[in-house]
């Protein structure tokens, strides 16, 4: 048996934990493990490296990804598919477990409807992932995000300024709300829930006449939307293959009304990309560690087409279709149980 692994869209840290896994798990069974590079760009170039456990066995501990990842879409490109196909079997290959998001898992789906042999394990810090209560690299993103959010937070209150934190969450403002909450933040905005700027800036001058100055700090997801605006605010007009816009800028807009609306004085700041990578917490290694493992399994059965997901405390597998199908946001009964903190 010969498994290709990769790993696409964004970074994220338990990544390394789980090639470490598939690796350790097939060399157990007898299985020969070959690393697609920069994800599925990868399989289209036929860029590979060898992954033999002895080499790695120590990459649990670090974050990004040891096979490099990009945002390549093969169903956007000519015969994208048909050449991902051919180029799976010269390369020998019995089955690919691919590590990505939904945009990575949508093309394991159409690959997989393709009469391809393919296993996914649901990562991105973004959490977004439906069928699944684990996506790698979620739990460090928000660890780390929370400790950031708290730095800003002494300074803020130094200086009795507003902060405006601008964390990453495309479409799902799962990092901002819980690494908000946990780092006590006085009021958090999501793309599930589109707000108005006079809004926030009543919320700034309400809380400042009651309480004096500052400190105000205000969470924002990247993807937050502004009634009234047209989607949400971006770095520039460029698209990626999966048609997805740079996101980036809503924290430093907000901060600049806040700062002409109420005449407090107001920061901003995007620690982006910052949150994506360190090394990994106890719980984005374990957990996959443990889909790692899971999918190895999946090959052993052949049983193709599934993802393997966390629920509860158990391994379970869900059906590619299934999960590209919709994305995961917050709930809006969650967000309203946190509201009792934004007033
Ligand atoms: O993968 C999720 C994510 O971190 C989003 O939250 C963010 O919008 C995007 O990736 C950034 O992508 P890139 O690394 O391509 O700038």
């Amino acid at each position: 048996m010969r498994i290709g692994v990769l790993t696409g869209g964004g970074d994220a840290p338990g990544l390394n934990a789980a090639i470490r896994a598939i690796v350790k798990k097939s060399e157990k069974y007898g299985y020969e493990v070959i690393g697609i590079c920069r994800g599925w760009a990868g399989l289209l170039n036929l860029d590979t490296m060898d992954l033999k456990y002895k080499d790695i066995k120590d990459i649990i501990r670090r974050g990004g990804t040891i096979l490099k990842t990009s945002r390549t879409n093969p169903m956007k490109l000519e015969d994208g598919i048909k050449r991902t196909c051919e180029n799976f079997k010269k390369l020998g290959l019995d089955a690919l477990i691919a590590i990505g998001g939904d945009d990575t898992l949508s093309v394991a789906a159409a690959l997989s409807e393709a009469g391809l042999n393919v296993v996914g394990i649901p990562k991105t810090i973004d959490y977004d992932v439906p069928g699944t209560e684990f996506t790698i690299g979620f739990d460090t993103a928000v660890n780390t995000s929370m400790r950031l959010i708290e730095n800003l937070k002494d300074t803020a209150e130094s200086h009795d300024r507003v902060f405006v934190v601008e964390i990453m969450g495309r479409h799902a403002g799962w990092i901002a709300l819980y690494s908000g909450l946990a780092a006590g933040a006085d009021l958090i905005l999501i793309p599930e829930e589109p707000f108005s700027i006079k809004e926030v800036t009543e919320f700034v001058k309400k809380k400042i006449e009651r309480e004096g100055k500052g400190p105000i700090i205000i969470v924002v997801a990247e993807g937050a939307l502004i009634k009234d605006y047209k989607g949400p605010i971006t770095k520039d007009a460029t698209v990626d293959q999966f048609g997805h816009v740079r996101l980036g800028g809503i924290g430093e807009f907000l901060a600049k009304e806040i700062s002409k609306a109420t005449g407090a004085e107001t920061r901003a700041c995007a620690p982006a990309h910052a949150i994506r990578g360190g090394p990994p917490t106890v719980r984005d290694r374990f957990i996959s560690t443990r889909l790692g493992l899971a999918a190895v399994d999946l090959v052993k059965e052949r049983k193709y087409g599934y993802m393997v997901a966390l629920k509860g405390t158990e391994i379970v597998h869900v059906p590619l279709s299934e999960v590209t199908r919709k994305t995961k946001t917050v709930d809006k009964k969650l967000y309203e149980e946190a509201k009792v903190f934004f007033e």
